[in-house]
């Protein structure tokens, strides 16, 4: 089946403020297949933003290209449809929110495609509903709690009804719980909506969720894979500057106990139903 988005051979370089040109992708070959969860995760920049950025058109290659349903973000008249097809959430809501009410902010992008009014009302409803924000509708964004903030911001890329949703750390500014609300309703969105999602994220308790990950490092992806096959080579995930997820850390400290807890162990679920069948 041919894939939703296609990176081929794809470099970019950035100019920096001193004239230096500072290589952020060399050469990457990446697929985003329909249908799927992919976490993109890396440590700071060895290039995720700079990726996820060209999957919408927001910068085009240098060199390669890059194919959203056959389309090339190179060619600026495929650009309006792209963004209808790939919709994108940033690390502060801040950012993407503009309006005093939480039902208009929604109504923002749905305006913008030039639906009808009674088409608009539809996919605000849809997208209040899908993620929970009923109550919240008639609120004010700017005095919402961040993951809230965040919410609504995921609610406006959704009532443009896109395939796919690209978020770069939709959880970086959220507390232990705000990061789990958001994460729920990102893989509420992509198991029971079917939208495809690309999730860059530094947090290894996110990407162990989802369908595949790759691993980048200084524009290159150097780990691709199931997260169980990727966490499965710990000395290359820690060379990468990058952590194992907590129940992977903790399934190897009962090991070195003596404790017989299965190998790969890499959900938090799956650690807490192997220690209480231990007791
Ligand atoms: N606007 C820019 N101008 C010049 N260099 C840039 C610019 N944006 C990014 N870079 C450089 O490109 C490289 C990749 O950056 P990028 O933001 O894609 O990384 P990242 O993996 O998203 O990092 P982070 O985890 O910090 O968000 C880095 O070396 C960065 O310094
Ligand atoms: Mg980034």
């Amino acid at each position: 089946m041919n894939p939703l988005i296609e990176a081929v051979d794809l470099s970019y370089t950035y100019r920096a403020g001193s004239g230096k040109e500072v290589q952020a992708l060399n050469g990457i070959n990446l697929q985003v297949n329909r249908g799927e969860i992919l976490a993109i995760t890396g440590q700071n920049g060895s290039g995720k933003s700079t990726l996820a950025r060209h999957f919408n058109g927001l910068l085009t290659p240098k060199a390669g290209k890059v194919l959203v349903e056959g389309l090339s973000v190179a060619e600026k008249e495929n650009i309006p449809e792209i963004r209808k097809i790939v919709g994108m959430v940033f690390q502060n809501p801040d950012n993407q929110l503009i309006s005093s009410i939480v039902e208009e902010d929604i109504a923002f992008g749905p305006e913008n495609l030039g639906l009808t009014p009674a088409v608009i009302r539809d996919r605000v409803e849809y997208a209040l509903e899908t993620l929970g924000l009923q109550d919240l509708r008639s609120e004010s964004p700017n005095q919402l709690s961040e993951g809230q903030k965040q919410l609504v911001a995921i609610a406006g890329v959704i009532a443009m009804k896109p395939r796919c949703i690209v978020l770069d750390e939709p959880t970086a500014h959220l507390d232990p719980r705000g990061r789990r609300g958001v994460l729920d309703s990102i893989l509420h969105l992509n198991r029971e909506e079917g939208i495809t999602t690309v999730l860059l994220t530094h947090f290894m308790n996110e990407a162990v969720h989802c369908n595949r990950m790759i691993v980048m490092d200084q524009g290159v992806i150097k780990m691709e894979g199931s997260p169980g096959e990727v966490f499965r080579r710990r000395e290359q995930i820690i060379s990468l500057g990058l952590d194992l997820p907590v129940a992977a850390q903790l399934a190897r400290g009962l090991r070195s106990r003596g404790i017989e807890v299965p190998e790969d162990i890499i959900q938090t679920e799956e650690i807490i139903d192997c220690l209480c069948r231990l007791k």
